[in-house]
């Protein structure tokens, strides 16, 4: 791909971003395993708030922590950044999986999506979204309008995968038991996930991960998250608006949003100046947990651009006496 700084001088914004979501893991590793769930996400977020503050952009929180009265920082429509350099919209999380950083269980990250100011779907209006992801394979194969068993077959077939060797990641809810029976139906595995469908999906579009499908539902505000990632993977994504009250509909739609609607990848996230950056939090199967040895605290996360669809990992290595 013909790149110069000069046509992207964005193109470092990853690489400052990997610093907000690295501090955020960093800021949430003392509360691992302690039961302090508000604690761990309360450090996050205040870490993650205070190094996007040094980074050169002007990012408007579309997906953020929730409203102004209710988060005091990075809610929906904030502006963060230095106002310097390029206008986007940016979606945090800054653990997805509390409770499980809490519990001191698998599979917490720390994420920040951004991509070209106006092209994030705001979907926050609507908690929980009906989703299909799956890795390049799936491209103009999958529907999440067909059953998933025939989505499951029609993938393995296009990956060149035996059906009872294809693992579809679903979280484990009783709202996904019908999905989960029906996976099971066709010979594939379930991957059932405690929390966490960010880094399943994420993981269904890696080409070296055990996951082939992330499917079923989750939290919409993750669904847009999600989608930055996979469009930069150049995978496949659907998602569904999953309204479960009355007030969500009413807020749905007097936010524009559409239901019995399909919304393809690229409606979620309508540009592909996208950037993904995930930490670890605590040990997962996409990237490892903060360890703390001597006076070193050592991060994992991934970083992924995608104009260029360009993935690096980044192990980073901190002197522990200048954070806890
Ligand atoms: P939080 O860490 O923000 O609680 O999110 C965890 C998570 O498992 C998401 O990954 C997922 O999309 C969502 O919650 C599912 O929602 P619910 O737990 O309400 O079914």
């Amino acid at each position: 791909m013909n790149e110069s700084p000069v046509l992207h001088p964005d193109r470092n914004l990853a690489m400052e971003l990997v610093r907000a979501t690295e501090a955020a893991a960093i800021r949430a590793f003392p509360f691992i395993g302690k039961g302090k769930k508000n604690e761990s996400d309360g450090a996050a977020v205040d870490a993650m708030r205070a190094f996007l503050g040094t980074v050169n952009f002007e990012g408007l929180v579309v997906i953020g922590e929730g409203e102004k009265d209710n988060a005091p920082m990075l809610f929906n429509g904030e502006l963060v950044g230095n106002g310097l350099g390029p206008k986007v919209d940016i979606a945090v999380d800054p653990i997805d999986g509390t409770s499980l950083t809490a519990a001191g269980r698998n599979n917490a990250i720390s994420v920040i999506a951004v991509s070209d100011r106006g092209s994030m779907l705001d979907a926050s209006a609507v908690y929980k979204m009906n989703k299909l992801v799956t890795g390049p394979a799936g491209v103009g194969v999958c529907d999440i309008r067909l059953p998933i068993g025939e989505n499951v077959r029609a993938y393995a077939k296009a990956a060149g995968k035996p059906v009872d060797e294809m693992v579809v990641a679903v979280l484990d809810r009783e709202y996904n038991g019908e999905i989960i029976q029906q996976i099971r139906e066709t010979g594939a595995a379930t991957r059932l996930l405690l929390d966490g469908d960010v880094a399943g999906g994420i993981q269904a579009a890696r080409g070296d991960s055990r996951i082939d499908i992330c499917a079923g539902v989750g939290g919409s505000p993750e669904g847009i998250v999600t989608a930055c990632g996979i469009r930069a993977l150049g995978g496949f994504m659907q998602g569904i608006l999953a309204p479960r009250e009355d007030f969500e509909r009413e807020r749905g739609a007097a936010a524009g949003l559409k239901f019995d609607y399909v919304y393809e990848m690229n409606e979620m996230v309508s540009s592909d100046n996208t950037f993904f950056v995930a930490t670890g939090v605590t040990d997962g199967a996409l990237l490892s947990g903060v360890r703390k040895k001597a006076d070193m605290i050592y991060t994992d996360s991934i970083v992924i651009r995608g104009r260029s669809g360009t993935v690096r990992k980044v192990f980073a290595e901190y002197q522990a006496s200048r954070w806890i």
